[in-house]
């Protein structure tokens, strides 16, 4: 099974333009208990090499884009986001990073609970370690 989960959302713009809407436990698959976003990433900044142990997240590419690498210990994937009408649904227990970039990059994360750093696994062979169970 692929490590890439994407989620399309219904578009409900009309002539005036677009128009998404994202709802915890209908569009979005839990509650949303935070969301944060990530602009103005300098040229050739990559982002993330972390996993969570129980945070699920969605990311959504609003304006521009940018490339996820998503890792789960055993195999490893990656998908270029450019559309604010998709999200990838990024589970716990996955590595992700996130490079590539557009100057113009606008990229939304809903998050299904609080910021906790108790949470994030930073070094990559500790993820190995505690992801081979
Ligand atoms: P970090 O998780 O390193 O960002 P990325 O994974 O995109 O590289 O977060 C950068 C800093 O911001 C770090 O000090 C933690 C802090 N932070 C919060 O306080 N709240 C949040 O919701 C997030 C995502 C990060």
């Amino acid at each position: 099974m692929s490590l890439i989960q994407l989620i399309e959302f219904s578009e409900l713009g009309d002539e005036r333009g677009g128009l998404i809407s994202l709802e915890q436990n209908k569009n979005i698959p839990f509650d949303i208990k935070r969301v944060y976003y990530i602009f103005g990433t300098k040229q050739g900044v990559a982002r993330g090499f972390h996993a969570h142990k129980d945070l699920q997240q969605v990311a959504i590419c609003l304006k521009g884009s940018c490339r996820f690498i998503l890792d789960n210990g055993v195999k490893r994937e990656s998908i270029f986001l450019d559309k604010p009408n998709t999200g990838l649904f990024i589970n716990n227990m996955m590595w992700r990073e996130m490079h590539d970039f557009s100057e113009d990059c606008v990229l939304a994360v809903l998050a299904s609970d609080y910021y906790d750093e108790a949470d994030y696994i930073r070094n990559y062979d500790d993820f190995l370690a505690a992801s081979v169970k």
